[in-house]
């Protein structure tokens, strides 16, 4: 079996996690019992990712359009998120990883962005790796907020628009003091991106999976990182030019 090159081991992976709700209902459980098994995929990969030295791990745990399910399953979800964010503080920091969130926390529950913000406070000097959760997230949300941001800029003539370019847009972003995925993983057999980071995933690696969220381990993880070094990232230029930068 081919193995990881560390050397080429991505700096940000982004996942979708996707197949909680169908690995549930494929043993005739309630779709919160699919999100708990998700809970144990989200530990694994964490691990693993920090294991080979992944810089920054972007899950989606949370989208804005998430808030829409039914009343009884945004509640378990929250409910489970803010715990397990509480439980796994500790290894957070035996492990040396921050944690940050991205999203419209405004939305959120107070005690459970009280919760959150604990946690990012007491794992914000850690420098192993960052965990980036992406919790009541919309990527068109995102832009619309940086947009915001920019046309108030230039309204109190802080800013010209000639000096908006893609460098300013990217750091009004949520993202601004994170670099953009090089991989982005899909879990349970779903083509689609779902409103994730549509700005920051202009040039990254797509890796679709059949396995069900649940079922994801840190093996998972590394085939995702194996079939990314097989590929050849040309960012609009030929082979030709890539291989000679390379020589
Ligand atoms: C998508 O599966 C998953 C979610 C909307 C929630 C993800 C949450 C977790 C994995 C739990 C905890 C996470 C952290 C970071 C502590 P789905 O419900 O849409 O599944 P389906 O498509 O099969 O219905």
């Amino acid at each position: 079996m081919a193995t990881i090159n560390k050397q080429r081991v991505p700096k940000h992976i982004a996942i979708i996690m996707d197949g909680n709700g169908r690995w549930a209902k494929k043993q005739s459980k309630l779709r919160i019992f699919g999100h708990h098994g998700g809970v144990k995929a989200v530990r694994d990969t964490v691990e693993g990712a920090a294991e080979l030295g992944v810089k920054y791990l972007t899950l989606y745990a949370f989208s804005t359009e998430n808030w829409n399910r039914p009343q009884k399953e945004v509640n378990a979800l929250m409910e489970l998120l803010v715990n397990t964010i509480v439980k796994e503080t500790e290894t957070l920091e035996k492990n040396k990883i921050r944690l940050q969130v991205i999203g419209n926390l405004n939305s959120l529950p107070k005690n459970c962005l009280d919760k959150l913000q604990l946690s990012i406070n007491t794992t914000k000097d850690n420098h192993q790796m960052t965990l980036v959760l992406a919790l009541s997230y919309s990527a068109k949300w995102e832009i619309i907020e940086a947009t915001k941001k920019i046309a108030k800029e230039v309204r109190d003539n802080n800013l010209s628009i000639e000096e908006i370019d893609e460098h300013l847009f990217s750091s009004s972003l949520s993202t601004h003091n994170i670099p953009d995925p090089e991989l982005l993983i899909r879990s349970s057999g779903e083509y689609r991106i779902s409103n994730f980071l549509l700005w920051q995933i202009a040039y990254s690696e797509l890796y679709f999976t059949d396995v069900l969220w649940p079922d994801f381990r840190k093996e998972n993880l590394k085939l995702a990182i194996i079939d990314y070094q097989k590929r050849e990232r040309r960012f609009g230029k030929t082979s030709e030019q890539i291989e000679s930068e390379h020589a």
